[in-house]
């Protein structure tokens, strides 16, 4: 890709939302090959090498911001890498394989998912923690914060939502970490769902009411972190999170990345502004999204895209014909 001067104030066109589906399909088309099969490390290579061939057909002068790592760990979607046939400039964030261990276990939940915004769109978060906290659409502004705990932000979840607290389900990423999270929800009467992974679907989920979750809690990935806050960005729900440091060198990559306030707490436009498209296809069935199911002939993908501007969400079933190329995703 060249010079992106003549595409500077192009703008974002709408039907590229679908056409970001056809990414998120390959990536997970193949990764699903290697489901169940033991080899996390196999499953992401796959997703990251379809994710990347694909954006190749994609009409957009992007950056990677949120990807693999950096460029002398990861060859491929790497921070700062140029990808797109040229068109408007746009930022990217990705996850080819968000669950690397459900889709080597074959667990439930894994899928490829990757957000875009108008350049300089997302926060630039570094591969560390991030401390989350996010809960559904048609609330009042601030009806639960990162600062409170939980008993008080389940309690006034609850006022908000004309319930009980015994009534309300609080997602968690099942760790350690969490067991002081996880007593005080149960103290308060909270129930609890633990999930082994995948927390990009624990945030996205409480805005989607038939899934059953009304708060997510918890530290995860960063990255993940500003992936989720792009989807409830197009599909309503609001969200905190803060990074969470290590060690003194993690405080020192994330002044790199342009962090000046290491403590920030952000809020979902924050993390993600502007218009901000996001794009996810199941690996493995879970509740919002089915896996790939494959056939003699080819296969079934079934993605969710979604767009902030016009606050569209679409599912997508994609039946692909491999018939005359059986061979295309083998894994
Ligand atoms: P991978 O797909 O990279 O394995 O990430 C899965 C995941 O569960 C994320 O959804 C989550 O943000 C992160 O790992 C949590 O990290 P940890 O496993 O260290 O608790």
């Amino acid at each position: 890709m060249g010079d992106l001067g003549p595409h500077i104030g192009k703008h974002v066109d709408r039907n590229l939302a679908l056409e970001l589906v056809r990414v998120t399909e390959a990536a997970a088309l193949s990764a699903s090959r290697w489901m169940g099969k033991g080899d996390k490390n196999a499953a992401d290579g796959a997703a990251v090498d379809a994710m990347r061939k694909a954006f190749d057909t994609l009409s957009i002068s992007g950056t990677v911001v949120i990807g693999e790592g950096e460029m002398d760990e990861a060859p491929m979607l790497y921070i700062g890498e140029k990808i797109g046939l040229g068109g408007p400039v746009v930022d990217i964030a990705v996850d080819p394989l968000e669950g690397t261990t459900l889709t080597a276990k074959g667990g439930p939940n894994a899928m490829a998912v990757l957000a875009l915004a108008e350049g300089g769109g997302f926060l630039h978060a570094p591969d560390i923690y991030m401390d989350k906290l996010a809960v559904g659409p048609g609330l009042p502004d601030g009806v639960v914060d990162i600062d409170a705990s939980p008993e008080e932000n389940l309690r006034n979840l609850a006022r908000a939502k004309k319930c009980d607290v015994s009534d309300l389900v609080v997602c968690l990423l099942d760790r350690d970490r969490h067991k002081d999270k996880i007593k005080a929800c149960r103290a308060a009467g909270a129930r609890i769902m633990l999930i082994p992974d995948g927390d990009v679907f624990g945030v996205v989920a409480c805005s989607q009411p038939e899934v059953g979750i009304d708060m997510y809690l918890g530290s995860g990935g960063a990255p993940e972190g500003v992936l989720a806050a792009a989807a409830l960005r197009c599909i309503g729900g609001q969200m905190q999170g803060r990074l969470m440091y290590e060690n003194d060198e993690q405080i020192a990559r994330a002044r790199e990345m342009g962090i000046t306030d290491p403590q920030r707490k952000y809020k979902l436009e924050d993390m993600a502004r502007g218009d901000v498209m996001f794009a996810a296809t199941g690996v493995t069935t879970g509740p919002m999204l089915r896996g790939v199911r494959w056939h003699g002939a080819g296969a079934v993908t079934h993605s969710i895209v979604m767009r902030s501007k016009s606050g569209t969400v679409r599912y997508v079933e994609g039946h692909h014909n491999f018939a005359l190329k059986p061979k295309a995703f083998a894994g």
